[in-house]
Protein backbone atom coordinates (compact mmCIF):
# COMPACT_ATOMS: atom_id res chain seq x y z
CA UNK A 1 0.00 0.00 0.00
CA UNK A 2 1.04 3.33 -0.98
CA UNK A 3 2.46 5.35 2.08
CA UNK A 4 0.68 8.06 3.83
CA UNK A 5 1.80 11.40 3.58
CA UNK A 6 0.51 14.36 5.72
CA UNK A 7 -0.83 17.67 4.60
CA UNK A 8 -1.03 20.38 6.55
CA UNK A 9 -3.31 23.57 6.64
CA UNK A 10 -2.08 26.80 4.84
CA UNK A 11 -3.80 30.19 5.40
CA UNK A 12 -2.78 32.47 2.72
CA UNK A 13 -2.82 36.10 3.93
CA UNK A 14 -5.39 37.84 1.71
CA UNK A 15 -6.10 41.64 1.57
CA UNK A 16 -8.60 43.70 -0.31
CA UNK A 17 -8.86 44.44 -3.91
CA UNK A 18 -7.32 47.76 -3.27
CA UNK A 19 -4.72 46.49 -0.86
CA UNK A 20 -3.61 44.17 -4.01
CA UNK A 21 -3.01 46.66 -5.96
CA UNK A 22 -0.98 48.71 -3.53
CA UNK A 23 0.84 45.91 -2.23
CA UNK A 24 1.70 44.91 -5.96
CA UNK A 25 3.39 48.53 -6.87
CA UNK A 26 5.16 48.72 -4.13
CA UNK A 27 6.54 45.34 -4.92
CA UNK A 28 6.91 46.79 -8.64
CA UNK A 29 8.46 50.02 -7.14
CA UNK A 30 10.75 47.71 -5.06
CA UNK A 31 12.03 45.95 -7.84
CA UNK A 32 12.40 48.90 -10.06
CA UNK A 33 14.94 50.54 -7.63
CA UNK A 34 17.45 47.96 -7.91
CA UNK A 35 20.65 47.74 -10.12
CA UNK A 36 23.69 45.51 -10.50
CA UNK A 37 26.83 47.98 -8.30
CA UNK A 38 30.10 46.87 -9.17
CA UNK A 39 31.62 49.55 -7.20
CA UNK A 40 31.69 48.72 -3.23
CA UNK A 41 32.36 50.08 0.08
CA UNK A 42 34.40 48.15 2.10
CA UNK A 43 32.52 48.89 5.26
CA UNK A 44 31.21 45.74 7.23
CA UNK A 45 27.41 44.91 7.69
CA UNK A 46 26.19 42.34 10.27
CA UNK A 47 25.82 38.72 9.61
CA UNK A 48 22.44 38.66 10.42
CA UNK A 49 21.25 40.26 7.52
CA UNK A 50 23.31 37.57 5.40
CA UNK A 51 21.45 34.85 7.34
CA UNK A 52 18.05 36.36 6.65
CA UNK A 53 18.85 37.29 3.12
CA UNK A 54 20.02 33.62 2.44
CA UNK A 55 17.37 32.09 4.49
CA UNK A 56 14.82 34.11 2.18
CA UNK A 57 16.46 32.23 -0.70
CA UNK A 58 16.07 29.19 0.76
CA UNK A 59 12.45 29.68 0.66
CA UNK A 60 12.73 29.43 -3.22
CA UNK A 61 10.24 26.46 -4.92
CA UNK A 62 12.55 24.03 -5.93
CA UNK A 63 12.00 20.34 -7.98
CA UNK A 64 10.32 17.95 -5.81
CA UNK A 65 11.39 20.07 -2.82
CA UNK A 66 14.92 18.97 -3.26
CA UNK A 67 16.39 22.73 -2.28
CA UNK A 68 19.41 21.70 -4.40
CA UNK A 69 21.32 24.94 -3.05
CA UNK A 70 24.50 25.94 -0.99
CA UNK A 71 25.25 29.05 -0.42
CA UNK A 72 29.18 29.76 0.73
CA UNK A 73 29.51 32.84 2.73
CA UNK A 74 33.26 34.24 1.95
CA UNK A 75 34.32 37.19 4.36
CA UNK A 76 38.08 35.88 4.45
CA UNK A 77 41.15 38.60 2.87
CA UNK A 78 43.33 35.70 1.73
CA UNK A 79 40.35 33.97 0.44
CA UNK A 80 38.55 36.71 -1.59
CA UNK A 81 42.37 38.10 -2.70
CA UNK A 82 42.56 34.57 -4.19
CA UNK A 83 39.16 34.06 -5.93
CA UNK A 84 39.85 37.12 -7.34
CA UNK A 85 42.77 36.09 -8.69
CA UNK A 86 41.16 33.35 -10.29
CA UNK A 87 37.88 35.16 -11.70
CA UNK A 88 40.33 37.50 -13.03
CA UNK A 89 42.53 35.24 -15.13
CA UNK A 90 39.76 33.60 -16.30
CA UNK A 91 37.87 36.74 -17.23
CA UNK A 92 41.07 38.29 -18.97
CA UNK A 93 41.53 35.18 -20.76
CA UNK A 94 38.04 35.60 -21.66
CA UNK A 95 38.28 39.52 -22.57
CA UNK A 96 41.30 39.41 -24.73
CA UNK A 97 40.73 35.59 -27.06
CA UNK A 98 37.17 34.20 -26.48
CA UNK A 99 35.07 36.96 -26.71
CA UNK A 100 33.14 37.41 -30.02
CA UNK A 101 32.45 40.68 -31.54
CA UNK A 102 28.65 40.74 -30.83
CA UNK A 103 29.23 39.73 -27.07
CA UNK A 104 31.45 41.86 -26.71
CA UNK A 105 29.27 45.16 -28.61
CA UNK A 106 26.34 44.06 -26.20
CA UNK A 107 28.78 44.21 -23.05
CA UNK A 108 30.03 47.23 -23.71
CA UNK A 109 27.48 49.86 -22.48
CA UNK A 110 27.92 48.31 -18.91
CA UNK A 111 32.05 49.32 -19.04
CA UNK A 112 32.84 45.75 -17.87
CA UNK A 113 36.23 44.39 -18.16
CA UNK A 114 38.77 41.82 -16.70
CA UNK A 115 38.94 43.54 -13.81
CA UNK A 116 36.95 42.49 -10.56
CA UNK A 117 37.67 44.39 -7.46
CA UNK A 118 34.73 44.27 -6.26
CA UNK A 119 35.37 40.62 -5.49
CA UNK A 120 37.95 41.35 -3.12
CA UNK A 121 36.34 45.10 -1.84
CA UNK A 122 32.76 43.85 -0.85
CA UNK A 123 32.58 42.76 2.63
CA UNK A 124 31.55 39.18 1.78
CA UNK A 125 30.61 36.78 -1.18
CA UNK A 126 27.98 34.84 -1.98
CA UNK A 127 29.15 31.63 -3.95
CA UNK A 128 26.24 29.60 -5.13
CA UNK A 129 26.60 26.12 -5.61
CA UNK A 130 23.51 23.84 -7.16
CA UNK A 131 23.77 20.14 -5.99
CA UNK A 132 23.82 18.55 -9.33
CA UNK A 133 23.00 15.27 -7.34
CA UNK A 134 22.39 14.17 -3.86
CA UNK A 135 24.61 11.29 -1.47
CA UNK A 136 21.70 9.86 1.14
CA UNK A 137 23.06 8.16 4.61
CA UNK A 138 24.31 5.38 2.60
CA UNK A 139 26.56 7.28 0.06
CA UNK A 140 24.37 6.53 -2.42
CA UNK A 141 23.76 8.76 -5.27
CA UNK A 142 19.87 10.19 -5.21
CA UNK A 143 18.95 12.78 -8.09
CA UNK A 144 17.55 16.03 -7.73
CA UNK A 145 15.54 17.59 -10.27
CA UNK A 146 14.96 21.07 -12.25
CA UNK A 147 18.19 21.96 -10.21
CA UNK A 148 19.23 24.88 -13.00
CA UNK A 149 15.58 26.05 -12.95
CA UNK A 150 15.23 25.67 -8.82
CA UNK A 151 18.90 27.73 -8.30
CA UNK A 152 17.63 30.69 -10.57
CA UNK A 153 14.77 31.08 -8.53
CA UNK A 154 16.53 31.17 -5.65
CA UNK A 155 19.30 33.78 -6.83
CA UNK A 156 16.71 35.78 -7.96
CA UNK A 157 14.80 35.47 -4.10
CA UNK A 158 18.50 36.35 -3.16
CA UNK A 159 18.88 39.42 -5.03
CA UNK A 160 15.55 40.73 -3.91
CA UNK A 161 16.34 39.95 -0.80
CA UNK A 162 19.97 42.08 -0.41
CA UNK A 163 18.00 44.47 -2.32
CA UNK A 164 15.38 44.90 0.21
CA UNK A 165 17.56 45.12 3.19
CA UNK A 166 19.93 48.14 1.51
CA UNK A 167 22.33 46.75 0.42
CA UNK A 168 24.11 46.18 -3.59
CA UNK A 169 25.05 43.08 -5.29
CA UNK A 170 26.14 41.91 -8.80
CA UNK A 171 25.77 38.80 -10.41
CA UNK A 172 29.20 37.63 -11.13
CA UNK A 173 29.72 34.89 -13.59
CA UNK A 174 33.22 34.20 -14.24
CA UNK A 175 33.53 32.28 -17.83
CA UNK A 176 34.77 29.51 -15.81
CA UNK A 177 33.92 28.87 -12.25
CA UNK A 178 35.37 25.45 -11.16
CA UNK A 179 37.96 26.34 -9.21
CA UNK A 180 35.49 27.58 -6.90
CA UNK A 181 34.82 23.81 -5.67
CA UNK A 182 38.35 23.40 -4.64
CA UNK A 183 39.09 26.79 -3.34
CA UNK A 184 36.01 26.24 -1.15
CA UNK A 185 36.26 22.83 -0.42
CA UNK A 186 32.73 21.40 -1.91
CA UNK A 187 32.17 18.06 -3.05
CA UNK A 188 31.86 16.93 -6.47
CA UNK A 189 28.37 16.65 -6.20
CA UNK A 190 28.19 20.77 -6.68
CA UNK A 191 29.06 22.99 -9.12
CA UNK A 192 29.31 26.88 -8.73
CA UNK A 193 26.34 28.79 -10.22
CA UNK A 194 26.99 32.55 -9.70
CA UNK A 195 29.40 34.90 -7.14
CA UNK A 196 27.34 37.96 -5.61
CA UNK A 197 29.33 39.93 -3.61
CA UNK A 198 27.58 41.89 -0.98
CA UNK A 199 27.99 45.06 0.26
CA UNK A 200 27.17 48.72 0.45
CA UNK A 201 27.90 50.91 -3.23
CA UNK A 202 31.37 52.76 -3.24
CA UNK A 203 30.07 56.44 -2.42
CA UNK A 204 28.96 58.40 -5.51
CA UNK A 205 28.85 55.27 -7.06
CA UNK A 206 27.54 54.94 -10.82
CA UNK A 207 25.70 52.81 -12.95
CA UNK A 208 25.38 52.10 -16.61
CA UNK A 209 22.18 54.41 -18.43
CA UNK A 210 20.62 51.16 -19.56
CA UNK A 211 16.73 50.27 -20.33
CA UNK A 212 14.36 47.98 -19.03
CA UNK A 213 11.80 46.61 -21.68
CA UNK A 214 8.13 48.09 -21.14
CA UNK A 215 5.58 46.08 -20.26
CA UNK A 216 4.07 45.96 -24.12
CA UNK A 217 7.55 44.22 -24.51
CA UNK A 218 7.63 41.62 -22.13
CA UNK A 219 3.88 40.65 -21.40
CA UNK A 220 1.02 38.72 -23.72
CA UNK A 221 -2.04 37.99 -23.06
CA UNK A 222 -3.26 35.18 -25.11
C1 LIG B 1 23.05 35.25 -15.43
C2 LIG B 1 23.67 36.61 -15.31
C3 LIG B 1 25.04 36.75 -15.42
C4 LIG B 1 25.65 37.99 -15.26
N1 LIG B 1 27.01 38.08 -15.29
C5 LIG B 1 27.59 39.26 -15.03
C6 LIG B 1 29.00 39.32 -14.90
O1 LIG B 1 29.71 38.31 -15.00
N2 LIG B 1 29.57 40.53 -14.65
C7 LIG B 1 28.81 41.66 -14.48
O2 LIG B 1 29.37 42.73 -14.24
N3 LIG B 1 27.46 41.62 -14.58
C8 LIG B 1 26.84 40.44 -14.82
N4 LIG B 1 25.47 40.36 -14.86
C9 LIG B 1 24.66 41.57 -14.57
C10 LIG B 1 23.99 42.12 -15.82
O3 LIG B 1 24.94 42.77 -16.64
C11 LIG B 1 22.90 43.11 -15.38
O4 LIG B 1 21.94 42.43 -14.62
C12 LIG B 1 22.20 43.76 -16.58
O5 LIG B 1 23.09 44.56 -17.28
C13 LIG B 1 20.99 44.60 -16.13
O6 LIG B 1 21.39 45.60 -15.22
P1 LIG B 1 20.71 45.76 -13.79
O7 LIG B 1 21.00 44.46 -13.05
O8 LIG B 1 21.36 46.94 -13.17
O9 LIG B 1 19.24 45.91 -14.01
C14 LIG B 1 24.85 39.14 -15.02
C15 LIG B 1 23.46 38.99 -14.90
C16 LIG B 1 22.88 37.75 -15.02
C17 LIG B 1 21.39 37.61 -14.82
Amino acid sequence: MAEKHPFIPFHLQTFSEDKMIERSQKMYDLAKSRRSVRDFSDKPFPREILENIVRTAGTAPSGANKQPWTFVIVSDPDLKHKIRTAAESEEKEFYKHKISDEWRQDLAPLGTTWEKAFLEIAPYLIVVFQQKFRLDEHNNKRKNYYVTKSVGIAVGMLIIAIHNAGLATVTHTPISMNFLRDFLGRPKSEKAFVIMPVGYPKEDVSVPDIKRKVLSEIMVWS
